[in-house]
């Protein structure tokens, strides 16, 4: 190893860059069990992970309590996402979603040739199943549901979820995105369908070591599904698609249960704190369940995005669903006072309260 070289994760305000509030990332981490685990990796960087792959697969069947039959590994979630568009969608078969919600699926269904059908989210910022059912049963489908919502970070009721799977035809999938599961926190609206499984083939669990293991950079995620499903999916992966050093990351991302129950906790700090300096000025966000929130800006959300970039801070895309709302990732302390301190610069900061 080459002496000198620091490891520290890249502190955003520093160099002058960007302060990167735009990808629902853990600011904080890796932890530090994890950042020696993959230190002591580097050795292995010259190998296929050969031996590597099924340890990982079995680790993760353990810690959930699963036959390893049932996990599958991906290239980040966004592999298996791939993977569930390939093995399950193409025409005539549509994607159905809600909206907004996080893309990546509809553009691998698009790709293999299906429609995407948008729903927009109820009131509550929860999935409308009611609608996603009739559209489910006109005609054969691939359903996502995205709990908590990407770019919302609302929830959608586990109850209601668990009406909706009963009342689908048997051929649809359901594809039950968990990215940001641990920051839901105490909820009686929430419930992991890993954590209790439905016990239901069409159902299809996804996870991902990006957000709260701090890993987005070493991709790692997986799904969670019956034994038959696993093998559909599996003939659309690539080839080694799990890095080396990312099977030693992971293990001891899933081994360091008090780095993972920190990072849960700053980040329901981060997100009071947030909530507190929104509140002062009369903001109203949507309620988070996720290490991200979005909030109505009252104005269009691209021009507020321009500024935030003129002032060196990063907020996700707009979305055109929601075309006045702007969501943040939560960052670390001195990132959020930035951000708050470009807040206060807009032109219509003080007048907020008006709308
Ligand atoms: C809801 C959701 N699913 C999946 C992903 C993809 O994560 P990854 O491919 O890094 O596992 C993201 C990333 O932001 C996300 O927000």
């Amino acid at each position: 190893m080459v002496s000198g070289v620091s490891f520290e994760p890249t502190r955003s305000t520093q160099n002058g860059s960007l302060i990167r509030l735009d990808s629902n990332e853990n600011a904080y981490g890796p932890s530090t069990k994890v950042a020696v685990a993959i230190r002591s990796s580097v050795g292995s960087a010259n190998r296929y992970s050969l031996s590597a792959y099924p340890a990982l697969t079995e680790r993760i069947a353990t810690f959930h309590k699963l036959n390893p039959h049932q996990v599958l590994l991906g290239c980040g979630s966004t592999e298996i996402l791939r993977m569930a568009a390939c093995a399950f969608l193409g025409r005539p078969k549509q994607l159905i979603q809600a909206s907004p919600t996080f893309e990546a699926l509809e553009h691998y269904a698009r790709a293999v040739g299906s429609d995407a059908l948008s729903v927009p989210l109820t009131h509550s910022y929860a999935h409308d199943l009611d609608a996603m059912l009739s559209h489910a049963s006109a005609s054969p489908s691939l359903i996502y549901i995205c709990n908590p919502n990407n770019p919302t970070a609302s929830l959608t009721p586990r109850t209601d979820l668990e009406t909706f799977i009963a009342k689908l035809p048997p051929s649809t999938i359901v594809l039950i995105d968990e990215a940001y599961h641990h920051y839901v926190g105490e909820s009686g609206m929430y419930r992991s369908f890993i954590d209790r499984p439905l016990n239901d083939d069409r159902v299809i669990v996804t996870r991902t070591f990006s957000k709260v293991y701090a890993l987005a950079g070493l991709r790692l995620g997986y799904a969670v599904a019956s034994p038959q499903v696993v093998q559909r999916l599996r003939r659309y992966a690539t080839e080694n698609n799990v890095n080396a050093m990312v099977t030693h990351a992971g293990m001891a991302a899933l081994d360091d249960t008090a780095g993972v129950d920190e990072f849960v906790q700053r980040n329901t700090d981060d997100r009071q704190e947030f909530f507190n300096q929104a509140m002062a000025r009369a903001l109203k966000p949507i309620d988070s369940h996720a290490n991200f929130v979005m909030m109505n800006t009252y104005h269009s959300a691209e021009q507020v995005i321009k500024h935030f970039r003129q002032s060196g801070v990063l907020i996700s895309r707009s979305f055109p669903a929601m075309d006045t709302y702007i969501r943040v990732s939560l960052g670390r302390k001195e990132e959020m006072t930035a951000f708050w301190r470009a807040w206060d610069m807009l032109p219509f900061a003080k007048n907020i309260m008006h709308h």
